[in-house]
């Protein structure tokens, strides 16, 4: 089952190549984000994007489940279990990740949503991504998970910067969503490389896992660049009233 043995030269290559991919990548750099990064947010920003971003973190736990079983090794199955269960809040329901973001949006006041995402770049991200970890060629799995931890560092730290002054003026807000991801994100991105050098062995592997790094990269960016036209022409900023318009409801305890 599996490849035992690496082969360091090749993995390092692929190593230096999957890194730069993700380092160049969109995903991190785009206008949303660099602008929550900078404090730029406004409350309309975070209704817009909160309730999309939901919906993904929602679903990732079936996508995430779908990588274990295309898995080849123990050691491999056993961390993406790993991050599954913290995911899934180590069998507390209150602890889910997508319950702890539900709860600081609705602390900010964010309570209705729609069923579905709104974006068809949000339904795009989780089908894609369903995809990309059900891919017959582990390697490119494991591209699409190396490249997910590794951008989720930025990411999340790019979303705290951006939600934390809006913060001032609320007396209690839940940020455990982003305390646990700020300190779990960068030890799944080391680890995350062990597991993926166990699968890039030649070439052909290498590109299999850069065809999966760039696949979510491109799916996530394509995502922050919607809510970004979203936000900029104000076409999809939801005032309060709008936050309960008939077509949401609320959804209660997300996961
Ligand atoms: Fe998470």
């Amino acid at each position: 089952m599996g490849r035992s043995q690496p082969r360091p030269a090749s993995w390092s290559q692929a190593r230096r190549a999957l890194d730069a991919v993700v380092s160049s990548s969109h995903a991190t750099q785009n206008p949303f984000l660099q602008r929550g990064h900078k404090g730029g947010w406004t409350f309309g920003d975070v209704r817009t994007f909160g309730p999309e971003y939901l919906h993904w973190i929602t679903a990732f736990p079936g996508i995430l489940a779908k990588g274990v079983s295309n898995a080849r090794d123990d050691d491999t199955r056993a961390f993406l279990t790993e991050i599954l269960f913290e995911e899934l809040g180590r069998g507390r329901r209150e602890y889910r990740h997508s319950n702890l973001f539900w709860r600081f949006l609705r602390d900010l006041g964010v309570t209705y949503f729609s069923t579905t995402p709104r974006l068809p770049e949000t339904r795009a991200l989780i089908r894609g991504m369903g995809d990309l970890y059900s891919h017959r060629r582990v390697a490119t799995m494991l591209g699409a998970q190396y490249a997910l931890e590794h951008q989720a560092v930025p990411m999340i730290a790019s979303m705290f910067a951006g939600v934390r002054p809006l913060l001032r003026d609320i007396t209690r807000t839940d940020i455990m969503y982003f305390e646990l991801h700020t300190a779990s994100e960068p030890l799944h991105a080391r680890v995350m490389r062990r597991c993926i050098a166990r699968y890039v062995g030649s070439p052909a592997d290498t590109s299999s896992a850069l065809r999966g790094a760039r696949g979510v990269l491109n799916l996530i960016t394509n995502f922050w660049d919607a809510l970004n036209r979203h936000c900029t022409n104000a076409t999809c900023l939801p005032s309060q009233e709008e936050d309960v318009a008939p077509r949401g409801r609320r959804l209660g305890r997300a996961g």
